[in-house]
């Protein structure tokens, strides 16, 4: 997997403050962690952590740990532990990753942990998602029908219809993927973003759907959905193997078929 070339940012003090557990053990190990309090007036820093991670098998819990025992302060988000409600998404060495199901053994050498690329920060590694998801609401992720549904059953799909949206369904809206887009970082306030436009595909490709039409004249649009320029880094890092990219190819496939 291809690490994302972040551009540099001059206003990140790469020296910030160094905090050290008392004795240091052979699994110690040094956690460089991108920090930002928009209460102080110091700017962006980065922060050295060394600790023993012994009872850290995932990069989520040193995290917990460094809260724990070195700094309250340290600041992030997380919420289920099993990768499956997607708020503990960072960028871990180079990579947009869940931080729950980042083994700390597979990461060698310094550990360096900054918040999802090319989004405002809230604080230190939490950031701010409201335009992502303004931009999951714009696809309006729910079914739409116009005919009543049979009155003895719910709406019926075969196994084959079911599986065709089993995967998509399965995103877990970490925003992993529209965060190591560069179409969505130059673009981000047109550009739909691969994650908006993978649950889009979920619904024009369900069969109970009765409006794919106006769904697809929704995207009908230089910059909602022509932006993807098939740079592929979002299904690269999709941490539920999932592809949005290929969705969003099929999405153009299907505009250009029902125009001719
Ligand atoms: Fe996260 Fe994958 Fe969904 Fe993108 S497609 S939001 S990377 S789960
Ligand atoms: Fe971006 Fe994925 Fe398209 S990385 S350009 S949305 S294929
Ligand atoms: Fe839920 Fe990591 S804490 S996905």
């Amino acid at each position: 997997m291809a690490q994302l070339r972040l551009p540099k940012d001059s206003r990140v003090n790469p020296r910030g403050r160094v905090h050290r557990a008392a004795a240091s053990s052979a699994s110690t190990r040094t956690l460089r962690i991108y920090r930002f309090d928009p209460e102080s007036a110091e700017g962006p820093r980065v922060d050295t952590f060394e600790l023993d991670v012994s009872s850290c098998p995932m990069v989520l819990d040193a995290l917990i740990l460094i809260k724990g025992t070195l700094d309250s302060t340290l600041t992030f988000r997380r919420s289920c532990r099993e990768g499956i409600c997607g708020s503990c998404a960072m960028n871990i060495n180079g990579l947009n990753r869940l931080a729950c199901t980042t083994s700390m053994a597979d990461l060698g050498g310094e550990i360096r942990i900054y918040p999802l690329p090319h989004m405002p920060v809230v604080k230190d590694l939490v950031p701010d998602l409201t335009q992502f998801y303004a931009q999951y609401a714009l696809v309006e992720p729910w079914l739409k029908t116009r005919t009543p549904a049979p009155p003895d059953r719910e709406r019926l799909q075969s196994k084959h219809e079911q599986e065709r949206i089993d995967r998509p369904a399965a995103c877990i809206l970490c925003a992993c993927c529209s965060t190591a887009c560069p179409s969505y970082w130059w673009n981000g306030e047109r550009f739909l973003g691969p994650a908006a436009l993978l649950a889009a595909y979920r619904w024009i490709v369900d069969t109970r759907d009765e409006e794919s039409g106006e769904r697809l004249d929704q995207l009908e649009d230089p910059f909602r959905l022509y932006r993807c320029h098939t740079i592929m880094n979002c299904t690269d890092v999709c941490p539920k193997d999932l592809n949005p990219a290929k969705a969003i190819a099929e999405i153009k496939k299907m505009m250009v078929t029902r125009r001719y």
